[in-house]
C-alpha cells in the first residue's frame, strides 16, 4: 500500500532525533535500530491490536525473569536465532579451532572444582565416560584449563532450575592434566524441553513449534592467553538434531558415545562397576588477540 506523507516522514524524523548522541556506536545501533523496527511495523501494517499485543508480551517476558535461573529474553532471543547469529557473527572465519554454541540460561558459577574422572552425576542415569584433550591451534596441550560442565538430570532439568536436585549434581570444574587430558564421569545427557510455561512457550505453541532441544552437555573451558570457549558436545545420533529449539547444533561437535563393558580396562581406571558409555573428543582454543 503507499505510504501517506505522515508515514514517509515519521521513520526520518525519530532516525535524526538521534542523530546528537555523542557516543557513536550507540547513535548507529539506535538509528538501525529505529529504521528496522519502523519497516516491520510498514511491512506487516501493524494494527493497534497487534501492536498492543506486542507490548504485553514483552511485558510478561521481563516478568518472568527472576536474576536468578530464568532469564526470559536470553530464552526469547534464542528462540528466534539470534543468539546463534550473535555467536556466528563474533567467531568468523576460526576454521582451526572449537566451534561455540549458544550459553543458555543455566549456567552458575563457583561449582565444585572436581578431580581428574571424578564423578558429577549424583541422580541415576546411564554411566558414561567423556575423555579427550584440550590444546592450542598447533596441537600443543594446553595443561591446566579448566572445563566448566554442566547438564540436565534425566528429568530434563537442570539443578538450580529444579530444587529437588543436590547442589551440584551434574555440575563441576575439571582441568586438564600436564599432557592437556581432560576425563568427567557422568550419565548419557538426554534431550529436553526449553522453559514452556512463560510467553516464550506461548510464542513456541501459537507457531507450532516443539520445545526441544537435542541431547548435549555443556562446556565453557578457560585457559590464561586463549579465548574462552562456550560449547556443547550433542549426541550424534539424537532425533532433536535437526530441529534444536534454539538453532545451537553444529555438525563439528556431535559425539558418539561407545559402549563398554564392565571389564573394559578404562572401568577400572575410572571405578565403573558396571557397563557404561565412552565419548571422546578434543577441544582446540584460540589465541587471545594481541
Ligand atoms: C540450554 O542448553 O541449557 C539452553 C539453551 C538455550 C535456551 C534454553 C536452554
Ligand atoms: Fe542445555
Amino acid at each position: 500500500m503507499k505510504q501517506t506523507p505522515a508515514e514517509e516522514t515519521i521513520t526520518e524524523k525519530a532516525v535524526a532525533s538521534f542523530s546528537t548522541t555523542p557516543d557513536a556506536r550507540l547513535r548507529e545501533i539506535v538509528q538501525s535500530l529505529v529504521r528496522h523496527v519502523h519497516a516491520f511495523t510498514q511491512e506487516v501494517e501493524l494494527s493497534e491490536e497487534e501492536w498492543l499485543a506486542g507490548v504485553r508480551f514483552l511485558t510478561a517476558t521481563g516478568q518472568m525473569c527472576d536474576g536468578l535461573v530464568r532469564q526470559e529474553f536470553i530464552l526469547l532471543s534464542d528462540v528466534l536465532g539470534v543468539s546463534m547469529l550473535v555467536d556466528a557473527i563474533n567467531h568468523r572465519a576460526q576454521h582451526t579451532v572449537t566451534e561455540s554454541t549458544v550459553f543458555g540460561p543455566f549456567y552458575i558459577e563457583g561449582m565444585p572444582d572436581r578431580e581428574f574422572g571424578e564423578n558429577m552425576a549424583f541422580t541415576p542415569g546411564v554411566p558414561a565416560l567423556v575423555t579427550g584433550k584440550v590444546t592450542d591451534a598447533d596441537g600443543s596441550p594446553l595443561a591446566n584449563a579448566t572445563l566448566d560442565i554442566w547438564q540436565t538430570a534425566t528429568n530434563g532439568m537442570y539443578s538450580g532450575q529444579d530444587t529437588e536436585q543436590p547442589i551440584g549434581n551434574l555440575r563441576g570444574r575439571y582441568h586438564t592434566d600436564e599432557q592437556g587430558r581432560y576425563a568427567i564421569r557422568t550419565v548419557v545427557p538426554v534431550s529436553y524441553p526449553i522453559p514452556t510455561d512463560g510467553p516464550v512457550g506461548q510464542l513456541l505453541s501459537a507457531t507450532g513449534r516443539h520445545p526441544w532441544r537435542p541431547a548435549h552437555l555443556h562446556f565453557m573451558i578457560e585457559a590464561p592467553g586463549y579465548r574462552t570457549l562456550v560449547t556443547h558436545l550433542f549426541n550424534h545420533d539424537d532425533p532433536y538434531l535437526d530441529s534444536d529449539a534454539v538453532f545451537g547444533v553444529k555438525d563439528s561437535l556431535r559425539v558418539a558415545y561407545k559402549p563398554c563393558e564392565y571389564n573394559n580396562p578404562l572401568a577400572k581406571t575410572f571405578g565403573f562397576k558396571v557397563a557404561f558409555q565412552h565419548a571422546t573428543y578434543d577441544f582446540i582454543l584460540p589465541r587471545v588477540p594481541s
